[in-house]
């Protein structure tokens, strides 16, 4: 690690370059803080969701897993077609043979006490419709990781944007059925007291929104 700041600050002074760190960087997590914004109103809630990297040892309970998922039952999906398919993985060895494939979480999947593969029936849609399902499975990841977090369960979205051939190679290993297609992974554990997080710093919504009268 060392070696590689050292190579950034040559590079940063060598190009003459001041990094902002208002947009980068690390923030420090405290649990406490998080956990009274779990039951805020959405404008305090949806704020204290973030990506989370770094996971504590306390068991994320089967109760509150099982509260998150009734939560999305309320999904909207496209005709109510309700294409949602949950895959959960507590097995270490299956935990630890699907993060290697998702090849995203190499640095933290270790401290994951479970995974969520979220998937969709494909048989739900008719042919004409060929991305609806993303549609409806993203909608239903993010309801997914909000219900999770109000649960007060950390987690993290994680890519299934690969290549047919490796998507394929997954739901064998997984022993995912043929009509499903993977979405999301999401990789879950409990909070630690105290945690860090990548900034992430977010475009303001004046740059992307344009008014049409
Ligand atoms: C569809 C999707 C796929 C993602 N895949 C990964 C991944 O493979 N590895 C990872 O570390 N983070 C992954 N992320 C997390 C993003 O990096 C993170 O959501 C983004 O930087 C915003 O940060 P936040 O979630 O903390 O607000 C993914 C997020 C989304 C929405």
């Amino acid at each position: 690690m060392t070696v590689i700041k050292q190579q950034l600050q040559s590079f940063l002074e060598k190009h003459r370059i001041q990094p902002d760190t208002a947009y980068a960087g690390i923030v420090w997590f405290d649990h406490e803080d998080i956990k009274a914004k779990e039951n805020e109103p959405f404008r305090i809630f949806s704020q204290s969701r973030y990506s989370i990297r770094d996971f504590g040892m306390d068991p994320v309970s089967q109760d509150k897993l099982e509260d998150a998922f009734k939560l999305c039952e309320r999904t909207p999906s496209a005709c109510n077609r309700q294409s949602a398919r949950l895959h959960v993985f507590t097995d270490r060895d299956k935990i630890n043979q699907l993060c290697k494939m998702q090849m995203g979480c190499k640095g933290f999947y270790k401290s994951f006490q479970g995974l969520i593969l979220v998937c969709a029936d494909m048989t739900c849609y008719s042919f004409h419709e060929p991305n609806q399902y993303f549609v409806d499975g993203g909608l239903y990841s993010m309801n997914l990781m909000y219900a999770l977090h109000a649960n007060d369960i950390a987690n993290i979205p994680l890519t299934m944007g690969h290549k047919t051939k490796h998507l394929k190679a997954i739901k064998k290993a997984m022993s995912i059925p043929a009509n499903e297609m993977p979405i999301l992974l999401i990789g879950y554990g409990s909070y630690k007291d105290k945690w860090k997080v990548a900034a992430s710093k977010r475009k303001s919504w004046k740059s992307y929104v344009s008014w049409n009268s």
